[in-house]
């Protein structure tokens, strides 16, 4: 009989696993999920429309506070809308850069911390699934003051907000290149985590 305060003793999951079992392991998504980081640099290869149509795909399932799902995805390949966009923008150079932009707009509901939550867990997935199909990807946030101006290139209603875009496509050589070694990029663990308090 296996004893519960025994944590050697393999407890098996009351669930599924996340993944289908004829899939891969989690190890392979774990990978992925680590491999997933802000690469600025892409090659003006053209993203193909398939993987594209996945990831918004993956983008649709993110869950939203509420399940409001208060957005809408704006695909921007032209490169002179990326160009203004770019020039509008401070701080993001790699939206004029990237061959696609999701741009995401939203409609606000009053609650601007869920806001910020529900777009950073879609932006992450967006993310998530460009790098699964060998993709570079990066955030870009629009700065408020900017706002406005980018919404109305895009024609975005006025009584909604465009503050986060993600770009895509493929990296250039020094985009695949590690960008730090391992394990330096991040604190420990052990930095991190407590167990039960604080402190
Ligand atoms: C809320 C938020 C806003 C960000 N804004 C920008 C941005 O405007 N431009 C940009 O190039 N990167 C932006 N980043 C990317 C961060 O710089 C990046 O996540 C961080 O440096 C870690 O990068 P790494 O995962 O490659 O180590 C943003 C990230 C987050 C989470």
């Amino acid at each position: 009989m296996s004893n519960a305060w025994d944590r050697t003793a393999p407890t098996p999951s009351p669930y599924p696993p996340a993944a289908p079992t004829s899939g891969p392991a989690p190890a392979a998504v774990t990978h992925v999920l680590k491999r997933t980081r802000q690469v600025r640099d892409f090659l003006p290869t053209a993203v193909p429309e398939s993987i594209l149509t996945d990831i918004l795909d993956v983008a649709r399932w993110t869950g939203s506070g509420g399940n409001r799902q208060p957005w809408t995805f704006i695909i921007v390949t032209e490169p002179a809308t990326r160009a203004r966009m770019a020039e509008i923008a401070t701080y993001t150079p790699h939206i004029g850069i990237a061959p696609v932009v999701i741009c995401i707009a939203t409609v606000p509901h009053g609650n601007p911390d869920n806001e910020s939550y529900d777009e950073g867990r879609l932006s992450e997935r967006i993310m998530i699934a460009a790098t699964a199909h060998g993709l570079a990807s990066a955030i870009g946030r629009v700065r408020r003051e900017h706002q406005a101006e980018i919404g109305a290139l895009l024609g975005v209603p006025e009584d909604q907000v465009l503050r986060s875009m993600v770009s895509i496509g493929y990296p250039t050589e020094a985009g695949r290149a590690p960008k730090v070694a391992p394990g330096t990029a991040r604190k420990p663990l052990e930095d991190l985590v407590r167990r039960e308090r604080y402190g």
